[in-house]
């Protein structure tokens, strides 16, 4: 018997592919994957006609949005940064084209039972998840606060966009093109201490998210952090996608970082061998 958490397969629908920055801006039809989703979850959607095995390849996509469209029932949104030739072939999509997704999967932000401090840090597209996720602790009473950065502007997602989901906005840019110059570990420190924060959410490339672990540490705060490593399935089943982890019981142990994670407490992961199987 299905669940109304349980992931769909469905066929999709494009509604708009829009341009921000250097991203594509996805509004996708996908029948009850939308109602079932939590901030945090990703789908999983099969690109195809590039080679003969497009059949078999699957890409994750963080859920950045849902939003109910009157005529089109609840949508999905997503933030894709043409790449290699599965995000191209994606991006190129036209208005009504089909595609078969999975979702939503993965298992979600952890939420804070009491009103707390959080601080929610996002490195480039990575920061879509963190929308929703920002708008549902508010709705809790949490005081959020926002660090997005990125390599230059045009990789900045949505920082107009943050002012309005969160109390204080804090940008890095490695170019220092907006905001302050330099990386996400370089202002850390200073911002857990100014919004005293009980928690840090981030998302980004592994060495951020260490950081962010690290610093929420040393601050005395809890991190959760949400991983992108590579996933053949995206689904639990390939065993694809190793995460090395600290078990709650003390045990190193291997874990599948699309089904146990994506998103994990940041003390629990083994940084220095992920970063060395990286
Ligand atoms: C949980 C999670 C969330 C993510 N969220 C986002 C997000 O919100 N936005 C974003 O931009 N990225 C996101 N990513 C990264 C995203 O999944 C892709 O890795 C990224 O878009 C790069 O795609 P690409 O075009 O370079 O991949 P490709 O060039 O298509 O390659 C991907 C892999 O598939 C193989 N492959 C490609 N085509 C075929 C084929 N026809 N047959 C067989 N194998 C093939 C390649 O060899 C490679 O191993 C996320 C990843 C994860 C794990
Ligand atoms: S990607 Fe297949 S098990 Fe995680």
């Amino acid at each position: 018997m299905s669940s109304a958490r349980d992931p769909l397969h469905v066929t999709g629908e494009v509604l708009s592919v829009k341009r921000i920055g250097a991203y594509r801006h996805l509004t996708l039809v996908a029948p009850g994957v939308a109602e079932r989703s939590r901030p945090g979850n990703f789908v999983a959607v099969s690109v195809g006609d590039l080679r003969p095995r497009s059949h078999q390849t699957r890409l994750s996509y963080w859920i950045h949005r849902v939003r109910n469209t009157g005529s089109h029932g609840a949508t999905i949104e997503i933030i894709v940064e043409p790449r290699g030739a599965g995000s191209q072939w994606l991006t190129g999509l036209g208005q009504g084209s089909r595609v078969d997704l999975t979702g939503p999967l993965g298992r979600p932000f952890a939420q804070p039972k009491e009103p707390v401090s959080c601080l929610l840090v996002g490195e480039g597209h990575s920061a879509a998840p963190l929308f929703p996720l920002a708008e549902r602790l508010r709705e809790r009473g949490c005081v959020v606060s926002m660090l997005l950065a990125a390599s230059d502007e045009q990789h900045l997602l949505a920082a107009l966009e943050a002012r309005r989901s969160a109390r204080s906005v804090t940008v890095v840019t490695r170019d220092g093109s907006v905001g302050r110059s330099g990386r996400v570990a370089d202002v850390l420190p200073e911002l857990l201490a100014q919004v005293d924060a009980d928690v840090a959410y981030a998302a980004g490339s592994v060495e951020t998210l260490h950081a962010v672990a690290a610093a929420a540490e040393a601050h005395g705060a809890w991190s959760q952090v949400a991983l992108e490593l590579p996933q053949p399935c995206g689904t639990g089943l390939c065993n694809g996608c190793p995460l090395p982890v600290v078990g709650e019981d003390g045990v190193a142990r291997i874990v599948r970082a699309c089904h146990e994670g994506p998103v994990v407490r940041g003390d629990r992961v083994r940084w220095t061998a992920l970063l060395e199987g990286a």
